[in-house]
């Protein structure tokens, strides 16, 4: 057929998208922006909402503004009853400077290290929604459970856990800030169903005390997996860690033991792939999340799986249906490239820009494939941006206006990658200060005082 062939594959998407274009036309503009989630991203959209004057409302599931940075001591299930979406732990101290996740013109009072505590980080987004004072925009306690096309509008459907009752809210743009690090992914083992054992995800892990004194199993070495190494190494009888990543492991005390990947369980251990057994009392699977978008109906004409969501002009915009904007969907970035996310949909819902037609956006998005393609990636990476974080930013910024985030961001980005796995111990006694634009210098931080300038 006409669409098979590669040589077609431009003048087909082309079709495609002229086949949709029309019904984008006769946008209701009386409907309000709506936003889902007010995490760092939904916040951090609601403050230029606000700036530019947008009647705007925010759909948040939980009572709580700050996403994930709230610890939580439920597992599993919220006060509410809903699915916990955050995944934060006791102790946890963030694993990238703070000035790479700061909100632009919004920094953390001075005195603050470099690596903050979440509780600290927690306080920074509450202390944000305070003093640009938008939270009468959000509406609580309300899981978005449908979002439907609607013919020129957005028709979002939502559950109130206050009054149990369904309604539906037709808004005429909608930012997508729900969050991508909530749908832990479980891998399966052979003999795991007759593991006696506890079995877990990271992120229902909360506190180091639950396993002081046992054998315990940490598989996967992520941020996750590293990290929960750092705090559960000095803790626990023993530490197991299965995993295949190359970094400078440093010496996590007499208790642990690195192992290759997991090849089957015992009702009282695990088989590694090198044929050794440990005896295990408790795993933690620090193996990651998948993106989940099932509120998004097929009428959104988004192609959302666990992986990926195409496509996507800018990594944020639907093509198809260009009132919908998703924030927080590219990958290997630092915080700040959801700050500036949120000004770019905020700029488009007041139409202080425009977007490009829909063939020129779609065509942007498939050089963008292609470009992937040559480097040896695949379909799985078309959300990555990584080392184009700061041409992002450079794009972002001439099309939209948005607040030019300056390169010593990305400069210090890659640095603390790289640092964090030759110095995971320690790299975090370090405290980064801006030069200019371009240069910063890293000291150490003497102080070792991490407590928080900010009030709760
Ligand atoms: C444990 C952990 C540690 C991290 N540490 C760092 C770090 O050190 N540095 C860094 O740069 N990044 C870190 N991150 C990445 C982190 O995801 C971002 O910092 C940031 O929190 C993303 O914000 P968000 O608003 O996109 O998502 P979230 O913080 O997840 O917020 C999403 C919000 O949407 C709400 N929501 C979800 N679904 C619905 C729905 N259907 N209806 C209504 N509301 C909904 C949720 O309740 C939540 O409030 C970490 C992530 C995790 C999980
Ligand atoms: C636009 O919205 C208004 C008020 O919300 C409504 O009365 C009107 O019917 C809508 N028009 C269309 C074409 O959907
Ligand atoms: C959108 O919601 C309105 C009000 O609930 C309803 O009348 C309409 O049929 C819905 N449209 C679609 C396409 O579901
Ligand atoms: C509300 O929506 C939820 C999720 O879609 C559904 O399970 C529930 O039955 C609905 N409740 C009512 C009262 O319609
Ligand atoms: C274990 O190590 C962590 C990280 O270095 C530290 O914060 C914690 O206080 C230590 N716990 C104990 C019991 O020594
Ligand atoms: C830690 O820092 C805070 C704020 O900078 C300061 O008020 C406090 O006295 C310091 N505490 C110690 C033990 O140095
Ligand atoms: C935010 O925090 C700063 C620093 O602690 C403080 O000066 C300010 O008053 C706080 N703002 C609000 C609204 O609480």
């Amino acid at each position: 057929m006409f669409c098979d062939k590669m040589a077609y594959l431009w003048s087909c998407a082309m079709l495609l998208v002229n086949l949709i274009l029309g019904v984008t036309d006769g946008l209701n503009v009386s409907y309000p922006t709506c936003v889902i989630g007010a995490g760092y991203s939904g916040l951090g959209a609601a403050r230029y909402l606000k700036e530019y004057g947008v009647d705007f409302k925010v759909l948040e599931a939980t009572r709580h503004v700050g996403g994930t940075w709230r610890f939580d001591p439920h597992v599993g299930s919220d006060e509410d009853g809903l699915p916990l979406f955050t995944s934060m732990y006791k102790n946890l101290r963030t694993n990238t400077p703070r000035q790479t996740m700061e909100y632009s013109g919004f920094p953390f009072p001075e005195d603050t290290p470099s690596y903050p505590t979440s509780t600290c980080f927690y306080r920074y987004l509450k202390n944000f929604t305070k003093e640009f004072d938008f939270e009468k925009h959000i509406q609580f306690r309300s899981l978005v459970t449908d979002v439907k096309w609607a013919g020129g509008h957005w028709n979002v459907t939502y559950h109130r856990t206050d009054t149990r009752v369904n309604q539906t809210e037709p808004c005429g743009f909608l930012i997508i800030a729900s969050g991508e690090y909530r749908k832990p992914v479980m891998p399966k083992f052979i003999g795991q169903d007759t593991f006696r054992g506890t079995v877990i995800h990271s992120h229902d892990y909360k506190d180091p005390e639950t396993y002081r004194g046992r054998r315990v199993l940490l598989v996967g070495a992520g941020a996750s997996g590293l990290d929960l190494a750092t705090h559960l190494s000095n803790v626990t009888a023993k530490l197991v860690h299965s995993h295949h990543l190359a970094y400078n492991q440093p010496y996590f005390g007499p208790n642990y033991v690195k192992k290759p990947d997991i090849l089957s369980f015992t009702t009282d251990g695990v088989v590694f792939k090198d044929d050794s057994f440990e005896e295990i009392d408790d795993v933690i699977f620090c193996t990651g999340y998948d993106y989940e978008h099932s509120f998004l109906d097929k009428s959104c004409g988004i192609t959302a799986t666990s992986k990926f969501l195409l496509p996507l002009y800018q990594h944020m915009v639907n093509i198809r249906y260009p009132s919908m904007v998703f924030i927080g969907v590219p990958k290997k970035v630092i915080n700040r490239v959801l700050d500036a996310q949120g000004q770019y949909a905020a700029a488009l819902a007041a139409k202080k820009f425009e977007l490009p037609s829909g063939q020129a956006m779609l065509r942007a998005w498939l050089d963008n494939a292609y470009k992937l393609q040559a480097k040896g990636m695949t379909m799985i990476d078309i959300n990555v941006i990584g080392d184009e974080m700061d041409n992002y930013f450079a794009t972002l910024s001439k099309e939209a206006g948005v607040v030019r985030a300056p390169p010593v961001l990305s400069t210090i980005r890659d640095f603390n990658a790289k640092n964090r796995l030759e110095d995971l111990l320690n790299y975090r006694d370090y405290d980064y200060k801006l030069l200019d634009d371009k240069h910063y210098e890293r000291l150490y931080n003497l102080r070792k005082n991490h407590t928080c300038p900010i009030e709760d």
